[in-house]
């Protein structure tokens, strides 16, 4: 197949088709132009206050739905909600984590991925041990800027999303599944140069998905470039964490109107300070 699948925001049968045959799919200007630069303002601020990020560097906020606005306004959409649910085929969601990415001209590509640690063999011994273990859609993400290789953005494998996906010919994983390396070389790989190795073009306001197996790489960023994520899962998976519910949680969940605030029954915070 090799190439990018595009679907209507309003079309949940197609999407959650793609993502059960390809692992991936653009789900179609999701969200406004407005929507955008108000999300690329947010993550100024609160990632890059003072404009200190350097250049070829990216830099991460692990929780910005705690002090986005925007991203609740979302929320408090039922067109996006009904997306989201239906991704999830359950209506009963809350907030599973959230992200932003800040990265600027010059970061290089990173390795090719997996985020699911369902696979570890050892002990769980940060938060994404135990919160990237579940069958929930990974990739939720805008990029604000669209993504492309001539600039920025990420690309996907496909089919990467089944337990039985081989890498292919002259590569291996880990054996947990989570890196991608090529026979004989012991440093991830990151080029975008073997079959089912698929840059993801998108525009700005739309809404990148993938499965949680699957593979992703982030593309060498030539542009000041912005992302953000917010992934929900069922309240029915409820996750017994080893850390207390932070403040900056406590803050949102205090802040969101009244109708707003179920969606933060279950939610865990992330406390990516907490070791065993
Ligand atoms: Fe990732």
């Amino acid at each position: 197949m090799d190439y990018n699948i595009y679907l209507d925001k309003n079309d949940h049968d197609g999407i959650r088709q793609a993502l059960d045959t390809y692992g991936y799919c653009v789900a179609r200007q999701v969200i406004t132009l407005d929507h955008v630069q108000r999300l690329k303002d947010e993550i100024d601020r609160f990632v890059d206050p003072d404009r200190s990020v350097a250049l070829a560097s990216g830099k991460f906020h692990n929780t910005f739905a705690e002090q986005s606005d925007v991203l609740w306004e979302l929320v408090d959409n039922p067109e996006y909600m009904n997306l989201r649910t239906a991704l999830l085929g359950v209506t009963d969601v809350c907030l599973h984590r959230s992200a932003a990415i800040l990265r600027t001209p010059g970061d290089p590509a990173g390795a090719w991925h997996s985020d699911h640690c369902g696979q570890r063999k050892g002990p769980k011994n940060n938060a994404n041990d135990f919160l990237n273990r579940y069958s929930m859609p990974s990739g939720g993400w805008f990029y604000l800027n669209g993504s492309h290789p001539d600039r920025s953005g990420i690309a996907v494998m496909e089919y990467s999303h089944t337990e039985e996906w081989q890498p292919p010919e002259g590569f291996h994983m880990d054996d947990e599944r989570r890196m991608l390396y090529r026979d004989g070389d012991d440093t991830p790989y990151s080029k975008l140069d073997a079959p089912g190795m698929v840059p993801v073009i998108a525009d700005p306001g739309d809404l990148i998905l993938f499965s949680a197996l699957t593979l992703h790489v982030n593309m060498e960023t030539k542009e000041r470039r912005y992302s953000c994520g917010m992934a929900f899962r069922p309240k029915s998976i409820q996750i017994d964490v080893p850390w207390k519910l932070t403040e900056g949680a406590q803050k949102m969940i205090d802040r969101l109107p009244a109708h707003l605030k179920h969606y933060t029954e279950g939610y865990t915070s992330i406390d990516l300070n907490w070791k065993p």
